[in-house]
């Protein structure tokens, strides 16, 4: 029963279905690792920020903008928008500005959904998109992920005329695929016209693929797109909280209707402005993370230990029940990552970082080898065995693919198969009757992973 005297010493509950809401949970800095474990010194790997400083003119534009921090800054940082939607050849009409694309996601979701409707969203992805979808109290309709990649088939069946979002990470966030071209057009040409289909872009100028699809191209042709982009991950402003909404302008309206006033701070847009006049740099620096990124899959498979294709500024090392033990093992090194339910997420820093990621994990597996037994993907035999079948068919994929990144893709690949269809492989059966040809098929797009290829 409800209190009504005044003074009781209970506080007001909040609305019951919260109860059953996520709650974002932030990863750890390295202070809070040193401090747990008494160690001197450790790096975070664990929210996929990039590890540079400021972009040039960055800093100056904050020290300028302060003097002004006594007045209120535009509400809809028209200014920014107008600059960011002529870049995009929009006009301003099309992009929202907001609080990071988290806080544009929070603002699309009051805009677009409430107790009834379906938010639908494949997972394990994007934790805000449960969070956000729970507090407006709408159904979660999950559609799993089949090997890493988001199921298209799935998604579009699990539609039904309740659904009123779909969020797609692209690339996804924590297991780091993406979405190929011609999956996303099925996706858009399936979704019904009242259903928005939000493609969450936070990792976009970390993609290499070039059959990754690219949300931008599709607006003109459907009203019910919405793209997401950020200015923190490869522009180096996390801490700042600037994102852009692109879409039609009737949903642009709607999410500022729910935003709450001055949400963008004065030096956070004038900080913008001058990032968004840094391409080259930002280029130049996502460079070195993409081949980072690279030569750590490398590395991890090098150690017989399989990791996805990644298309993010993050691996995922699917480690199953054992994550939370090694993430911990991995702080006790130094090394601050993000442990999920059913793998890890770390994300690419800098050489000298991703070496000591690197080293640690060696000592953590050292010290407990039956850590990586309960990897999804190969490891040990099926691992070595990759290995000679990479040996072998590397000089035919050199002759026949332009691509230098072939190997690697093939490596990924065969990484992702379920037992069954490694036996399949074994037994030199279906598809890999011709062990160079299904390389060919694996290194080009056919061969994504989400092909299934064993006849479920
Ligand atoms: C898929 C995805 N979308 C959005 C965000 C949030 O970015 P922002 O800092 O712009 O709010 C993240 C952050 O990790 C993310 O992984």
């Amino acid at each position: 029963m409800t209190s009504t005297t005044p003074g009781a010493s209970v506080a007001p509950a909040p609305r019951a279905h919260l109860a059953s809401v996520p709650v974002y949970i932030p990863g750890r800095s390295a202070a809070e690792a040193m401090a747990e474990h008494g160690i001197k010194e450790a790096v975070k790997l664990a929210s996929n920020e990039v590890p540079f400083g400021p972009l040039p003119g960055v800093a100056e534009a904050l020290a300028s903008a302060v003097s002004d921090t006594a007045r209120y800054a535009d509400h809809d940082s028209d200014v920014l928008a107008e600059r960011y939607a002529g870049e995009l050849g929009l006009t301003r009409a099309h992009v929202a500005v907001g609080p990071g694309s988290v806080g544009l996601l929070q603002q699309l979701t009051l805009a677009y959904a409430g107790p009834d409707d379906d938010v639908l969203y494949p997972w394990p992805s994007f934790i805000a998109y449960p969070q956000f979808s729970g507090v407006v109290a709408a159904n979660r309709v999950v559609v799993p992920l089949r090997r890493c990649s988001i199921d298209v088939d799935a998604v579009l069946t699990a539609i039904t005329p309740q659904t009123r979002i779909v969020f797609i990470a692209n690339p996804n966030n924590p297991i780091s695929g993406a979405l190929r071209t011609d999956d996303l057009r099925r996706l858009l040409d399936g979704a019904p016209a009242d259903c928005l289909v939000v493609i969450d872009e936070a990792y976009r100028e970390f993609v290499t693929g070039a059959d990754v699809g690219d949300a931008l191209q599709h607006l003109a042709e459907f009203p019910n797109l919405v793209v997401l982009r950020t200015l923190s991950k490869a522009y180096g402003m996390a801490g700042l909280r600037v994102g852009f909404l692109i879409a039609d302008p009737v949903v642009v309206a709607a999410v500022y209707a729910t935003m709450i006033p001055f949400a963008v701070n004065g030096p956070a847009q004038a900080a913008a402005m001058v990032a968004l006049d840094q391409q080259a740099e930002v280029r130049r620096r996502c460079a070195v993370i993409i081949e980072e990124r690279q030569r750590g899959a490398q590395e991890l498979r090098r150690r017989g230990l399989g990791v996805p294709d990644s298309q993010g500024n993050f691996w995922w090392l699917p480690a199953g029940d054992r994550s939370t033990e090694i993430t911990v093992a991995l702080e006790q090194r130094g090394v601050v990552v993000r442990p999920f339910p059913t793998g890890i997420r770390v994300t690419v820093g800098l050489p000298a970082e991703n070496a000591a990621f690197l080293s640690a994990l060696d000592g953590v597996l050292a010290d407990d080898p039956t850590r990586t037994g309960s990897w999804t993907l190969p490891t040990g035999a099926r691992a070595q065995r990759t290995a000679d079948l990479l040996d072998r068919i590397r000089p035919r994929l050199s002759r026949t693919s332009a691509d230098a990144r072939a190997a690697d893709r093939v490596a990924a690949r065969l990484a992702e198969l379920g037992d069954d269809d490694w036996a399949l492989l074994e037994a030199g059966v279906g598809p890999f009757g011709d062990l160079a040809e299904t390389a060919e098929w694996m290194a080009s797009s056919a061969g994504d992973p989400g092909v299934h290829v064993g006849g479920e």
